[in-house]
């Protein structure tokens, strides 16, 4: 059946809601993934708690369920050819290793492994990395809830971020 007058308001409606834009480290078994993702935000203050909705057919979520961690990147405002980079997995050989193993880089960026050895990008402009607490499954995604265990950033103001109404792209709806 075509769309409605109704699902396609409901479709731009819920594009239109403001969003950040970030990229999503995740690591388990050796493995490990960057993927850009908007549906990401704080659920609790105290514990610190982050929550982002993954795809369950993504990699990135069999990672981050099978790893327990992942790390969110917050990127400047003119970055954004960087999240164009993590729209698909990140290939085998496109991810540059240590000989000791530590990944370097991914599709060409830098990176960085901190506590829950998901990658961090190196030139975010800030990143959290989260322990996972709590895991809700929605439908097409799940909600994966983590406690900030990790923090870097600028010790002074934190440059403007990249947000999705900096992008042409849209997700959800
Ligand atoms: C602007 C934008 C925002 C996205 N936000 C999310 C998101 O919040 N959650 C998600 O699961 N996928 C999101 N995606 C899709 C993933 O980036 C993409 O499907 C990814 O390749 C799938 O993840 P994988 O690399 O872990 O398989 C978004 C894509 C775009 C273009």
């Amino acid at each position: 059946m075509p769309d409605s007058v109704e699902d396609r308001l409901r479709r731009r409606v819920l594009w239109a809601m403001p969003s950040g834009l970030y990229v999503v480290g995740s690591a388990a078994g050796g493995r490990v993934n960057l993927m850009t993702a908007n549906l990401a935000v704080q659920v609790a203050v105290e514990p610190k708690l982050v929550g982002v909705a993954v795809d369950v057919a993504s990699v990135t979520h069999g990672l981050v369920a099978a790893g327990g961690g992942f790390s969110l990147s917050l990127l400047a405002r003119e970055e954004r050819a960087v999240v164009r980079r993590f729209v698909k997995p990140v290939r085998e050989d496109e991810i540059e290793r240590e000989n000791g193993g530590a990944v370097v880089s991914m599709a060409g960026e830098p990176v960085d492994v901190h506590v829950t050895g998901a990658p961090v990008l190196a030139r975010a402009a800030a990143w959290l990395d989260c322990s996972l607490r709590h895991r809700l499954l929605l439908g097409s995604h799940e909600l994966f809830v983590g406690e900030v265990v990790a923090v870097g950033g600028p010790e002074g103001d934190l440059p403007p971020l990249l947000r999705m109404e900096d992008t042409r792209m849209s997700y959800g709806g």
